[in-house]
């Protein structure tokens, strides 16, 4: 018999700069605010997971299960999990499988990164070891430029203009305003993003995500658990996906197709026993603007080539039909890599439970879907999370 996961608690800092914060500090703040949530002590815990990206550029701190179980006050096996930028959400997915399985029934999950305290050069350096580095880092390929590389592509095949991606770019920002978790809590227009400083052609300042210090933190329970100790579980994780892919761009069939969210997608679908129909409300993984279209296709939500301009159109805006990154995704809500994929389940939670500042904007919703990728997508993790009848 496989045990049904519910999300007991969620717990995230407030992602932005706080270079005198450490990541253990970060984390131990989001872990308590799980814990507080959910209505359990960090004794209760039997597991955790904890993801990590770039703690040993950063901080010099590797071992970092360990360090964060201490930070929560939890003693039990640690392990941190590494998948770049998907690094919490495949932290979240080996939660869900120790819980399934039945070899625990209360597991912490989260991750944290730390980005603020060195300098853009410094951190895009350290990110950059999520590319290749025989043949992409030795070439000088940055993220920017390697998310650069496929939106001209996308443009080449497919169509699409720098305004299509500005409008994903207000979008975000103008969900993000009433997100007191948020890096950023500025409206901005079309024009701010077109006529902002180039980082890397088509991309200006506005289509990337930042850099950005936080930490996210859940505590997931088997369903017996729930019952036993009369928490309050409205959200079920119903569905969890993976995929890889070549690590990088010149080892790929096609530049602007993400295959790893493909299968991770349609792994999710197949588990919750769902068609992507029933999605009403998404986050995805918008690193830079190109990204959030990269996702959409690779989910099935549009055909390849359509979903550029569906912010522009007004199908994933607040007050859409498919509200896409209500929180204000990576671009607004900021992106401390490690803390992204437990920061998406924390926001989606909160969406569907109803206590999310945006929640109004769904407040007809009950199934919800997270993916979140690593490096140009070479990694991808898809949760479906689901309301529950408790
Ligand atoms: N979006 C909006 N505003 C941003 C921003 C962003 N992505 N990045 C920085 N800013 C703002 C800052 O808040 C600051 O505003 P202020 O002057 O009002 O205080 C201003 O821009 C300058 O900030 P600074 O940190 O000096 O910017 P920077 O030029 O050093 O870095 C980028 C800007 C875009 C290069 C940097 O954020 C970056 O590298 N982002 C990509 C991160 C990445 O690759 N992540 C992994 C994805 S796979």
């Amino acid at each position: 018999m496989v045990n049904d996961v519910r999300i007991a608690g969620v717990g995230m800092t407030k992602f932005g700069a706080s270079p005198e914060r450490t990541s253990r500090d970060l984390f131990s703040q989001a872990a308590g605010e799980a814990f507080e949530d959910a209505d359990v002590e960090p004794g209760d815990i039997e597991e955790l997971y904890y993801g990590n990206f770039m703690g040993e550029f950063a901080e010099t701190q590797g071992h970092q299960g360990p360090l964060m179980a201490d930070a929560a006050g939890v003693d039990a096996p640690a392990t941190r999990v590494e998948s770049a930028c998907a690094s919490s959400s495949a932290a979240v997915r080996m939660g869900v499988d120790k819980i399934r399985s039945g070899q625990a029934d209360i597991v912490l999950v989260g991750g944290a990164e730390r980005m603020k305290n060195i300098s853009t050069a410094e951190g895009t350096e350290a990110l950059s070891a999520a590319a290749d580095a025989l043949w992409e880092i030795r070439a000088g390929v940055t993220f920017p430029g390697a998310y650069s590389l496929m939106a001209n592509r996308y443009f080449h095949e497919f169509g699409g203009t720098r305004e299509d991606l500005a409008h994903i770019a207000v979008k975000n920002h103008a969900n993000a305003v009433n997100n007191e978790l948020a890096q950023f809590n500025k409206a901005i227009e079309v024009e701010d993003v077109l006529e902002a400083p180039t980082v890397s052609a088509p991309f200006g300042l506005y289509d990337c995500s930042p850099m950005s210090d936080g930490a996210a933190a859940a505590v997931l329970v088997s369903d017996s658990f729930a019952e036993e100790h009369g928490l309050d579980t409205p959200v079920e994780i119903t569905g969890v996906g993976q995929g890889s892919d070549a690590l990088g761009l010149q080892d790929r069939a096609s530049i602007p197709r993400t295959p790893a969210a493909e299968e991770a997608g349609q792994m999710a679908f197949d588990d919750a026993g769902i068609d992507r129909s029933d999605v009403d409300v998404a986050e995805v993984h918008d690193c830079f603007t190109i990204a959030e279209a990269l996702a959409l296709e690779a989910l099935g939500f549009y055909e390849t080539g359509e979903a550029i301009s569906a912010a522009r159109d007004g199908e994933t805006t607040k007050d859409g039909e498919f509200p896409v990154n209500l929180s204000g995704g990576l671009k607004a809500k900021g992106h401390p890599v490690g803390a992204t994929g437990c920061a998406q389940i924390s926001e989606m939670t909160k969406l569907l439970r109803g206590d999310h500042v945006n929640s109004d904007a769904v407040s007809d919703a009950s199934v919800g879907l997270t993916h979140n990728a690593g490096g140009t997508v070479a990694s991808c993790v898809v949760h479906i999370l689901e309301e529950v009848d408790q």
